[in-house]
């Protein structure tokens, strides 16, 4: 397939509130600011889509359905992925897998979600360029054997429609916890690199919308919605 994310969104017409699309591998997989994703078969590359009816940012929606992701590899896999905001999961800072939210939205109602997930499941990282080696890993590397995709896939479903029913039912405040629990960012000093340009601080917090709260070195207390974050220590 294409991409599960472009394909997703040609359905948006007629696509109800929580279609999902999977992809063995795909031929022009996307990734955050426009990079491209390295998509072979073994892995995991699915889009949903969502009709969320709360007023809400999709920034926190994305970290929640990467929190799922988080606990479902944890649950099938035995390996604990750490979240690196925005939407990164890590594991000893080295990416397992990315989630890519592209919404739509009515004024500030969020009206539609597509939310994209790459997991490295079954990947030999060796397949990723030299410059990425370092910086990627796979389930398969960290715990020495294949995992079992369907099994994975089906938990990630689980738990990403149990997150996002408890945001839908106003009982996300257990799910917030988690985040702030998972997010490894919180508490580094951060170079944050923004359309407006580089900042660096201490990422203090994650907000209520999903924003990234950082001290800059004058002082200033800022969140950050849309942005790229490098840890420095
Ligand atoms: C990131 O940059 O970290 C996000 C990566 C998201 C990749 C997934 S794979 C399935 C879906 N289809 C795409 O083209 N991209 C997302």
């Amino acid at each position: 397939m294409h991409s599960t994310q472009d394909e997703l969104k040609k359905l948006e017409g007629e696509a109800e509130d929580g279609t999902v699309l999977l992809a063995e591998t795909q031929y022009a997989g996307r990734g955050r600011l426009t990079r491209s994703w390295l998509s072979p078969a073994g892995g995991i590359w699915m889009s949903v889509l969502l009709r969320p009816t709360w007023p809400k940012s999709h920034q926190i929606l994305a970290l929640a359905f990467a929190t799922a992701v988080a606990r479902a590899i944890r649950a099938v896999a035995g390996v604990s992925p750490l979240l690196k905001w925005p939407n990164d999961l890590v594991v000893q800072s080295r990416k397992i897998a990315g989630v890519l939210a592209e919404a739509s939205y009515d004024g500030s109602k969020l009206n539609q979600l597509i939310v994209g997930l790459g997991l490295n499941a079954n990947i030999k990282t060796t397949l990723f360029p030299e410059e990425l080696q370092g910086r990627v890993t796979s389930i398969n590397r960290e715990v020495g054997r294949e995992v079992d995709r369907i099994l994975l896939t089906r938990r990630i479903l689980e738990e990403t429609d149990d997150a996002y029913l408890r945001f839908e039912s106003g009982e996300a405040s257990e799910l917030l916890h988690e985040v702030k629990r998972l997010c490894s960012t919180v508490g580094q000093e951060v170079e944050v690199t923004t359309v407006d340009g580089k900042f660096k601080g201490e990422a203090l917090d994650i907000g209520e919308d999903g924003q990234l709260i950082v001290r800059l070195g004058n002082g200033a207390t800022v969140p950050f919605y849309a942005a790229d974050v490098a840890h420095l220590r």
